[in-house]
């Protein structure tokens, strides 16, 4: 950095030189690094284990699998040939500088609305990383039309319309800016909204809740029974910064990714924005209903503590989230009031004993193992239907089926090798 400076100096005559210009450029590379993580770029083009940003994981989408590429400055296998220009083509019309169009998997429909300085603090940042050459990325396997890519650019003109989000003058200035980080960098309309048939994100459903590949991505409207209307605003904040909430369960699978790649970096003022701009989205019904505040310690009945589920729970379970739930040690393993013990369908909690879930968090790795090893779906399916009863009082469907069809068909099995990973050089 000195030698920057040193040479910056010489080139502009000692005299006149402005002492903060490599100041300022370190101050572009720390915005940079800010918004990279407020915009999540971790999150997809991270392998967990590989080196940052060096690409190669899967998404398997209902037409096909798409890989993220390799977003390390590296010049044959990275972005390092992008100008500024082919930059922000690439993330506001989702063009490649190849001129291939990309899929919307990368979500170039939510980053169109980030301003071209913070798209720009972003390439500064990442190109200040060191390159890492990588096997080239394999090419997306599409079922026609959707290997026709140029076919993306009528989604665009539907689906990703060029353009950047505008202030709403009636509104405050915390507000803004928590609509800008949730709608363009945070993009947490691309798992929290539901899509159409072009599988394009459905504005008039704005956050009512989504299937994110096998897990539901909660609604996050006001709505009070399916969506935040009931949480505090400290129950939000906590949720979003750290991961976990009083009374509102730990983020696991796909959300705990996000907190760990991205949110739990935001500063308090920014999560605070990002709360006021949630509480005044338009409610929408739709989801199974939260549930509503901290369920009292439900007492073991005769019945219930004789049941194979309440038996199995206490074997497997109890250990780290206790008989009542409330967590043993770890704020993370405190289940009351969690959202997904409340879906009597147990979409998430069958996700999270079919694939475990893991968080990093500033207090160290938060860590549940999958069951799907000692356990066969019947005793899975009988403990998933008494976590439900016992922390939220209603009655579980899950069947053995669903266990199954969780623990077969995933890609995303933590134990199976890793096709996803592009190995690296
Ligand atoms: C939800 C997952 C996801 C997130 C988040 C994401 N990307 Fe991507 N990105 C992808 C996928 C998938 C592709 C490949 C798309 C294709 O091949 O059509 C891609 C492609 C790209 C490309 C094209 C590179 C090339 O020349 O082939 C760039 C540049 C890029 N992403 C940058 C970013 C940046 C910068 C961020 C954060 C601001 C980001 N991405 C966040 C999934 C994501
Ligand atoms: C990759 C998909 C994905 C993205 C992106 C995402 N979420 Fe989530 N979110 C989920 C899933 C899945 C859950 C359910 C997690 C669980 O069961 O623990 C969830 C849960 C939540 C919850 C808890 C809701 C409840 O009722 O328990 C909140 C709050 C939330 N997300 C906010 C956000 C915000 C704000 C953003 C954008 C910054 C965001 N999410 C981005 C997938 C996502
Ligand atoms: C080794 C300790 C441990 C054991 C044993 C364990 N869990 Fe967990 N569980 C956790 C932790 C920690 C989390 C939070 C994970 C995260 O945030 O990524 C969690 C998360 C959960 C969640 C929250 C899901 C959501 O959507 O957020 C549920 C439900 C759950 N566990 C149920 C169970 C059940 C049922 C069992 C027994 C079969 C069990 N757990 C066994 C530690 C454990």
């Amino acid at each position: 950095m000195i030698r920057t400076f040193l040479l910056a100096a010489l080139a502009l005559g000692a005299a006149s030189a402005p002492a903060s210009a490599p100041a300022l450029a370190d101050d572009l590379v720390a915005k940079g690094e800010y918004l990279t993580r407020a915009a999540d770029c971790a999150g997809c083009h991270t392998v967990p284990g590989s080196p940052m940003y060096a690409g190669g994981r899967a998404f398997t989408l209902p037409m096909g699998t798409v890989h993220a590429p390799n977003i390390t400055p590296d010049p044959k296998t990275g972005i390092g040939g992008y100008t500024d220009e082919e930059w922000l083509k690439a993330l506001q019309k989702g063009v490649a500088r190849d001129g291939r169009h990309l899929y919307p998997a990368m979500p170039y429909a939510s980053y169109t609305k980030m301003s071209r300085e913070d798209a720009l603090a972003i390439k500064a940042y990442l190109f200040s990383l060191k390159p890492v050459e990588t096997v080239p990325t394999p090419a997306a396997t599409m079922k026609f039309p959707y290997d026709q890519r140029w076919g993306l650019a009528f989604w665009n003109m539907v689906n990703a319309p060029n353009t950047r989000l505008e202030p709403d003058s009636a509104k405050s200035a915390a507000w803004n800016r928590g609509a800008y980080l949730v709608e363009a960098l945070g993009h947490c309309g691309e798992c929290h909204t539901p899509r159409n048939f072009m599988q394009g994100l459905k504005d008039a459903k704005a956050f009512a809740g989504a299937n994110q590949q096998g897990w539901l991505a909660y609604n996050l409207s006001s709505d009070k029974q399916a969506g935040l209307g009931g949480w505090s605003d400290e129950q939000l904040a906590s949720y979003l910064s750290t991961g976990q909430a009083p009374g509102r369960g730990p983020a696991s699978g796909p959300m705990a990714e996000v907190i760990q790649y991205s949110l739990r970096y935001l500063t308090q003022d920014d999560i605070k924005a990002m709360v006021a701009y949630l509480r005044d989205r338009p409610a929408q019904p739709d989801g199974p209903p939260a549930v509503q505040g901290v369920p009292k310690a439900v007492a073991l009945s005769a019945s219930s503590g004789d049941s194979p589920g309440a038996h199995l729970y206490n074997q497997a379970c109890a250990g780290c989230h206790l008989p009542d739930g409330k967590g043993r040690q770890s704020p993370w393993a405190a289940l009351g009031g969690s959202h997904s013990t409340g879906d009597v369908n147990g979409t998430n909690l069958v996700q999270v004993l079919a694939h475990g879930s893991q968080m990093e968090t500033a207090q160290g790795l938060v860590f549940m193992h999958s069951f799907t090893g000692g356990y066969s779906d019947r005793e899975l399916a009988a403990i998933a239907n008494y976590t439900i009863s016992q922390m939220s009082g209603r009655q579980g469907q899950v069947t053995p089926q669903q266990i199954g069809a969780a623990r077969g068909t995933d890609a995303h099995k933590p134990t199976d090798p890793p096709p996803q990973v592009a190995g690296l050089k």
